[in-house]
């Protein structure tokens, strides 16, 4: 089927759907310039090893090589600015009654682009937490590393680093959004980091119609409906188009 067909396609469920979800990984922020952590020359984990950068562990080691990394990161999203894709999600939620999408980014660029049923399942960069007194604050872009919280704690970034809990009551309501959904979409994720990539599956198992978008294949890509060998910022907004 042409790419022309497999968007009709799409559009033909999201126009008739009341409930949809969407799962999003780093190559929804790709058109935006941003890197992913396991695809392309500038992957994050390519040259980086993500037990020295994302553990409580690594921040407890060495808090301002962490902060570092997270401060190059959070100047980058600053620089950044929302892609077709982001703003082709964002139209689906005003076009659809329900449409909850879920992200595994930490950018900030899905409520940039007017997303606002949004669960940021891996947490955010824009904002810190003491972690002695747990008070969360806007994350200085400057200054001393770490930064320090008025307790005198030092701050670490508001992000779900692995081997820590999901934000409380985050995956829950990702898995009845999914469970809930007519439509699920699947972009940008390499899908091989639980529990977000299971929620394909629960969609699926629900019933729902699945679409992933990514120009390269995935474990998820034999239970979707529809996989698209295609780049989200060009696919997402021809389906908007054609609704
Ligand atoms: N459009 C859609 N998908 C794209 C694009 C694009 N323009 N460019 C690249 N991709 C795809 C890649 O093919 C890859 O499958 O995006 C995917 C990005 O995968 P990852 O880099 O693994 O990012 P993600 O799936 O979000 O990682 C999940 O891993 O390290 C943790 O916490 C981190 O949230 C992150 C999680």
């Amino acid at each position: 089927m042409s790419f022309q067909a497999q968007a009709r396609a799409v559009a033909d469920r999201l126009r008739t759907a009341t409930r949809a979800a969407a799962l999003s990984g780093a190559g929804m922020s790709v058109e935006s310039g941003l890197p992913t952590f396991r695809s392309g020359s500038r992957a994050l984990w390519r040259n980086r090893d993500p037990m020295t950068l994302a553990t409580p562990e690594a921040f407890a080691r060495d808090p301002a090589l962490v902060w570092e990394w997270y401060r190059e990161r959070l100047r980058a999203h600053g620089a950044a600015t929302p892609n077709p894709g982001h703003l082709a999600l964002a139209e689906l939620e005003r076009r659809i009654a329900t449409f909850t999408l879920i992200t595994q980014n930490v950018d900030g660029l899905h409520l940039r682009a007017g997303s606002r049923d949004v669960i940021e399942l891996h947490g955010d960069v824009r904002t810190s937490r003491c972690a002695s007194c747990a008070t969360r604050v806007p994350t200085p872009l400057d200054g001393e590393l770490p930064p320090r919280c008025a307790c005198g704690g030092p701050l670490r970034p508001n992000v779900v680093w692995f081997g820590e809990p999901l934000p409380p009551g985050a995956y829950e309501r990702a898995w009845e959004a999914a469970a809930g959904s007519e439509v699920f979409i699947v972009a940008g994720t390499s899908a091989v980091v639980f529990p977000a990539a299971g929620l394909v599956q629960v969609a699926r198992e629900a019933g729902a119609f699945v679409v992933e978008i990514n120009p390269d294949e995935t474990p998820a890509t034999s239970s979707c409906d529809v996989s698209m060998r295609a780049a989200s910022g060009a696919f997402l907004p021809l389906v908007v188009e054609l609704l």
